[in-house]
């Protein structure tokens, strides 16, 4: 069965099955170098056949061969690996023979995989390079690039969540949606992604996560709804990019299947084993205040609380409990938009894990606090913890060194 987006809208949730709360399970075994590598493959690479969805239903071939030309895509956020492009074309893009206005030129650059997270088809038709299918990998949202070589244009950050991506403003281009169901994605901006939209028609996007500093974390999601990575990966690469597979999951009444060729299951372990060897990125040197931060994490550990729930070495206690949506503080949602928690299997949050958060704002899952001195002052009012301004500053510079 093909999942054509605007269909799955008219489903409503089935009623949510009791929480099942399976016990944290055991450290993964460390991977071999070669599932690592075969994962960063398939990570990067992988579309699982979603062209069934990309190509076949929602024709973005026909888009990006009409009207996206490089400019065009670097202003959606999309990325250009530069360890993928061959010399002459790093030259041409240098000395403008190459036009970073024609589509044409998008097509090359995905005949040389070099737009991360798009996997195109390139044939020659009547004697011309033809975008015959395209699909998307995971590395859309969830790599980014240094910028070396220009902005958007760099060697790939795998785990990096792409801030600067509008998945909603790409997906918004197919012309095979209705009217309503675009506005909804083009509602989303950068950065954001609603992963349950399509599944129980409610509207409230994510920021995208980081997939680094995973490895030790047994509830998967903000929501904690996984006990590993894999439940998630089959979950995104089924329900989401279109994937052929299967997902079944009682508590949210999610059953979802594409193709009879599954796709996704083999590639499951090599695809957690190199996420969980992302670790991640330690704060750039002078980039925070180390006297402050000295003094932010005897708050983080003392008057603050943090460490109540921010516990253990990924500074969460993810391990042993989620919180009640009433005890967080990114609740309750803006006005509108439906608790995120309520849409999940647990109906509760993850105390999310801490280190990298200077690479990745804005912060909480809705993306409610803009930099972490937002944070900080949220917990500050929504907690009466009494901070003084000094204490707030000095508890921020603390996060942004972890
Ligand atoms: C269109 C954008 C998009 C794509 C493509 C995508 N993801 Fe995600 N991913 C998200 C969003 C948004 C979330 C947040 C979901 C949540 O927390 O409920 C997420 C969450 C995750 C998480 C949970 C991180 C954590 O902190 O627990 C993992 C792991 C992950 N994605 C891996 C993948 C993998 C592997 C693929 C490819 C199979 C993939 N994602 C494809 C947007 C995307
Ligand atoms: C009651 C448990 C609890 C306490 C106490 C707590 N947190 Fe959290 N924290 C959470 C939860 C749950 C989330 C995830 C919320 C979400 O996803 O929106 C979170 C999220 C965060 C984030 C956002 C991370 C990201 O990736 O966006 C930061 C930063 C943070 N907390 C810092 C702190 C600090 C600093 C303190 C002390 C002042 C603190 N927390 C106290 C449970 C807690």
């Amino acid at each position: 069965m093909n999942l054509a987006i605007q269909s799955r809208l008219l489903l409503g949730v089935a009623a949510l099955a009791a929480c099942t709360f399976d016990p944290p399970r055991a450290a993964e075994p460390l991977a071999d170098d070669s599932a690592i590598a075969q994962g960063r493959q398939i990570f990067r690479f992988d579309t699982f056949g979603d062209e069934t969805l990309w190509t076949d239903t929602l024709r973005m071939h026909e888009v990006i061969a009409a009207a996206v030309d490089p400019t065009t895509a670097l202003s959606v956020g999309l990325k250009v690996d530069s360890e993928a492009l061959p010399a002459p074309v790093v030259q041409g893009i240098k000395d403008g023979s190459i036009s970073l206005k024609s589509p044409d030129t998008t097509i090359a650059l995905l005949k040389l995989d070099a737009v991360v997270g798009l996997k195109g088809t390139v044939e020659r038709v009547n004697g011309k390079d033809t975008l015959t299918h395209v699909g998307v990998t995971c590395a859309l949202c969830h790599s980014t690039v240094d910028n070396s070589f220009a902005p958007g244009i760099g060697k790939r950050l795998d785990g990096w969540p792409n801030r600067d991506l509008n998945p909603g403003a790409i997906i918004a281009l197919s012309p095979a949606l209705p009217a309503a169901t675009k506005a909804v994605y083009n509602s989303w901006g950068p950065g954001k992604y609603d992963p349950r939209f399509n599944q129980d028609g409610k509207n409230g996007p994510q920021v995208i996560p980081p997939a680094y500093g995973l490895a030790g974390i047994h509830r998967i999601t903000a929501t904690g709804d996984g006990g590993n990575l894999a439940y998630w990966n089959r979950y995104v690469s089924v329900t989401q990019m279109g994937g052929h597979g299967t997902f079944d999951e009682a508590r949210t009444g999610v059953h979802v299947s594409h193709g009879t060729d599954d796709q996704v299951s083999a590639k499951l372990v090599a695809l957690q084993a190199y996420q969980l060897s992302i670790a991640a990125p330690p704060a750039p040197a002078g980039s925070f205040d180390p006297a402050a931060a000295a003094r932010g994490r005897m708050l983080f550990n003392g008057a603050g609380g943090c460490a109540n729930c921010h516990s253990g070495p990924e500074l969460t206690d993810a391990n042993q409990r989620l919180h009640a949506p009433l005890d967080v503080v990114s609740e309750p949602e803006a006005a509108g938009v439906p608790s995120y928690a309520s849409r999940s299997a647990t109906r509760e949050y993850r105390a999310a894990p801490l280190h990298g958060l200077w690479q990745h704002p804005p912060y909480f899952h809705n993306g409610s606090a803009p930099t972490l001195v937002a944070v900080v002052k949220t917990y500050n009012a929504r907690k009466a913890l009494g901070l003084s301004e000094r204490q707030v500053t000095d508890l921020a510079e603390y996060l942004k060194s972890l």
